[in-house]
């Protein structure tokens, strides 16, 4: 027994140490092969970043747009394949790089040493400078890197241009956030004083805003080299890729394609809801897509749990415990990124929309579980003790006197659920589910208005919580449940 354990140690050192050899003297590019095979290369970016890549409308239909996916198009084009470009948060970016979920990362990403540790980088296709954005009667205020010296400076999150506040603006305050349109509301409503931004972005802000305004204050490592991030390993690709930037750049392209991204930046002929009324939809379909699904599975699944909870099975019982303790006690945003990047490490390629659904099912599942369980244990004891003693069985006096008396308090309170999963399926957008959160910050990003479409969102959202409260209040009542 002992010997055969030994022999079993051995055998699984053996294979820890041998494996990696010859997974990487295998020398084949597996990621190159797949998309060959599927004939599709899906790249990754953050649609927030005019003029890299932001969302525009061409010929009435929403597209993503800006030289980056003109560069994307291009060695897609050259690799003889399709192009699928994915959108998430840049700071989502790397993550889904790393597990699969996309093949390259052409969003404006700088080479930074810490980035070299966990990908590689294609061959550097734009080299720019940064900038600070003011506020225009600010600025003559802002000269040097120190006039910012106990002021709030703001910065997208995980970006080089968090680097730059921290290193570089000595004494400042960074509030960083996800998306650069966020940045600039804030910088427009007096919570920061400055952005650090690329220049291009910059200067688009700057064009689109008269309110806002370029300083002149210049960083030492202020300049960076923008490349395509790929996995590491991936050497076919890297090759491909490379042929193309070395077109782009000796025949001059990009020039043609910064000025193709400013036409689409600068195109003004409908009204606000006219252009982006279509996004709003998109957006509603969505939440309400999700929501439904949530419920509904969540319905399905958190009956389960109610009932093992309330069943007389400790091993079930404590499951159900666990799970629902677990759930409730974690933030929805990270059950999110568990579910969609989780899948990922465990070879599931699930779609973001897909992933955002079974994440909001599994979280709602957990609450309905003990709306459902409150129900039950609301019906009072002696319901249960009068059916026994009229000769059903357990299972019989469960069905047919406490769960029609269960369903009253519990519908309700579903209900409620329904509208609250309306709300926090928010959260889903992290992952690039095209719900309303996420298409108001695809608005923010093409229209360059940082407020109008959170005043829009809020509505929107008000009218379908309120619709909903409205509905089900009626239904109760028709169904006499408050009676
Ligand atoms: N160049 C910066 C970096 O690499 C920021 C890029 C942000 N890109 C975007 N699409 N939002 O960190």
């Amino acid at each position: 027994m002992k010997k055969g354990m030994n022999i079993l140690l051995v055998a699984l050192m053996f294979l820890l140490v041998f494996l990696p050899v010859k997974v990487q003297g295998a020398e084949k590019d597996e990621i190159y092969e797949r998309i060959k095979q599927s004939g599709e290369l899906v790249v990754g970016l953050s649609a927030d970043y005019a003029p890299y890549e932001f969302h525009a409308n061409v010929d009435g239909k929403d597209k993503i747009v800006g030289f980056d996916v003109s560069i994307a198009e291009k060695i897609a084009k050259d690799m003889g394949v399709k192009l699928k470009v994915e959108e998430l948060g840049f700071d989502a970016l790397l993550g889904a790089l790393k597990t699969g979920k996309i093949d390259l990362v052409i969003s404006g990403m700088a080479v930074t040493e810490e980035r070299l540790q966990e990908v590689d980088f294609s061959d550097p296709y734009f080299v720019v400078q940064q900038k600070v954005l003011v506020r225009k009667e600010d600025k003559n205020k802002f000269k040097t890197t120190a006039d910012f010296s106990g002021l709030a400076v703001g910065a997208q999150k995980q970006t080089t241009q968090e680097e730059l506040v921290k290193n570089e603006l000595t004494g400042a305050e960074l509030t960083s956030l996800q998306k650069v349109p966020d940045l600039i509301n804030n910088l427009l409503n007096e919570k920061v004083e400055g952005v650090v931004l690329e220049q291009p972005v910059a200067e688009a802000y700057a064009q689109q805003n008269k309110k806002v305004a370029l300083t002149p204050v210049k960083f030492a490592q202020g300049e960076k080299t923008t490349a395509i991030a790929m996995s590491k390993n991936t050497p076919e690709l890297k090759n491909h890729v490379n042929a193309s930037i070395k077109t782009i750049n000796d025949d001059g392209l990009l020039k043609d394609y910064q000025k193709q991204a400013n036409q689409l930046m600068f195109q003004d002929d409908q009204s606000f809801l006219q252009k982006y009324g279509p996004y709003y939809l998109i957006g509603t379909k969505y939440t309400i897509l999700l929501a439904f699904v949530g419920v509904l599975f969540g319905m399905v699944f958190g009956s389960l749990l109610a009932l093992m909870k309330l069943g007389k099975n400790k091993f079930l019982k404590a499951l159900a415990i666990i799970y629902i303790e677990y759930v409730r006690g974690t933030p929805l945003l990270v059950q999110i990124f568990i579910v969609y990047f989780g899948t990922g490490v465990l070879g599931l390629d699930l779609s973001k929309l897909v992933a955002g659904c079974i994440a909001v099912s599994l979280n709602s599942a957990a609450y309905v579980a003990e709306i459902v369980r409150a129900g039950i244990n609301a019906v009072n004891k002696g319901q249960m003790e009068a059916a026994r003693s009229l000769g059903m069985d357990q299972k019989e006096a469960m069905r047919f006197i406490i769960f029609p008396q269960a369903i009253k308090n519990i519908l309700p309170a579903l209900g409620n659920e329904f509208v609250t999963i309306i709300k926090e399926s928010s959260v889903v957008s992290v992952i690039g589910v095209s719900e309303l959160i996420f298409q108001t910050g695809v608005v923010q990003g093409a229209s360059f208005k940082p407020f109008l479409p959170y005043v829009l969102v809020s509505l929107i959202y008000f009218v379908l919580t309120f619709s909903i409260s409205r509905i089900l209040a009626l239904v109760e009542r028709r169904m006499g449940l408050n009676a």
